[in-house]
């Protein structure tokens, strides 16, 4: 029998766009103060994207840094996954504009759309495909452009989203990596946080983007219950599959949608796992998709991983979709 194979992270890579949006900011566009925004979230200003800006163009930019860090060169890669819900077009996908840009000549590629779970939704899919051999490299990014679908007369959300990007390379190891990966949707909650126009359902009308249709709509109070809740089983599932318990995770890195659901969530799971928590949404706010990998990312240039720690990764989003896994870093 052949030995099994593993998925590993080999290079992580980020970016997030210069022109930064502050809590003050906001105060001159919606009503709003800046303490309301920090002591309800937790974050104090988001990045936004220039008009000609693209989730391609920062996807590409996570993935080269990620290609660098791993030195792998874009030949090498076989698979790319781009987890967003702001592709540039509705196609072809953003994969194969990145593809393009990269010079990735050998990959195929396509989009993920699970929101704010949707990077571990690809992260499980390539490790997938590397686990069963079909394939050895595979870049995994999200990508966000939030801005372009935010509804900026809303305060009720203007406030929590920003853009940009973070990757990883995924390889094919003959030691774990990926230890592992838990993965949900509850459809019958999909009203609580969506863009209900620009799909079949609502295609673009007069009408549609009169009634910011086009944008995120969310049930706050209702979302963020939920939240706390799945996040929580989806962090213990993900330890428990890996064979560890909570003293064995060196670092988590949630999805940065809110401090306080962060909080609850690291309270729930047992004294101390506060501290160990990686957070980023003070200066990027929620970026959906591009979350994790991007404070993934920072994590490691702030020298936060080494070898051999375990990190946990959790996250909740639209769908209803959550995910957890947990890595061993190579
Ligand atoms: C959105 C969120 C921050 C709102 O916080 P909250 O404590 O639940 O606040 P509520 O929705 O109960 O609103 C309280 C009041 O603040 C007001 N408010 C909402 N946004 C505001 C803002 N930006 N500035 C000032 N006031 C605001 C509301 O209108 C409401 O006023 P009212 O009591 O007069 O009706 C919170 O519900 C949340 O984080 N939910 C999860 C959202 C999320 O992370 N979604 C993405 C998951 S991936």
């Amino acid at each position: 029998m052949s030995p099994k194979i593993h998925a590993a992270i080999t290079g992580t890579g980020h970016y997030a766009p210069e022109k930064v949006l502050t809590n003050a900011d906001l105060e001159k566009m919606v009503d709003t103060t800046d303490e309301w925004i920090r002591t309800r979230t937790g974050i104090r200003e988001r990045r936004i994207a220039g008009p000609g800006e693209l989730t391609s163009e920062m996807g590409t930019r996570a993935a080269r840094r990620a290609l660098e860090s791993a030195g792998v060169a874009p030949e090498t890669v076989e698979a790319i996954y781009v987890a967003t819900c702001t592709s540039d077009m509705v196609f072809p996908s953003t994969a194969c504009l990145i593809q393009a840009a990269l010079g990735a000549k050998k990959a195929y590629g396509f989009d993920l759309s699970s929101a704010c779970a949707g990077f571990l939704m690809a992260l499980d899919t390539a490790a997938s495909a590397i686990e069963s051999g079909r394939i050895r490299t595979a870049l995994v990014i999200g990508a966000e452009k939030l801005s372009s679908v935010t509804d900026w007369t809303s305060r009720n959300t203007c406030v929590l989203f920003g853009d940009g990007a973070g990757a990883v390379v995924l390889q094919a190891s003959d030691r774990p990596g990926l230890l592992s990966s838990l993965l949900g949707v509850d459809g019958t909650l999909a009203d609580f946080l969506s863009i209900p126009a620009g799909g079949c359902k609502l295609p673009a009308t007069a009408e549609t983007i009169r009634d910011h249709l086009h944008c995120i709509h969310m049930s706050g109070r209702e979302t963020f219950k939920i939240a706390v809740n799945t996040m929580l089983e989806a962090a213990q599932q993900a330890i428990a599959r890996a064979g560890l318990t909570v003293a064995d995770i060196n670092l988590m890195v949630p999805h940065q949608a809110n401090m306080r659901i962060v909080e609850a969530v690291a309270k729930r799971l047992g004294e101390g796992v506060m501290d160990k928590v990686f957070l980023n949404l003070d200066r990027y706010g929620n970026t959906s998709a591009a979350s994790i990998p991007l404070a993934l990312s920072e994590a490691v240039a702030a020298g936060k991983i080494k070898r051999g720690d375990k990190v946990l990764m959790v996250a909740f989003g639209g769908g209803l979709s959550w995910g957890g896994a947990v890595v061993e870093w190579r």
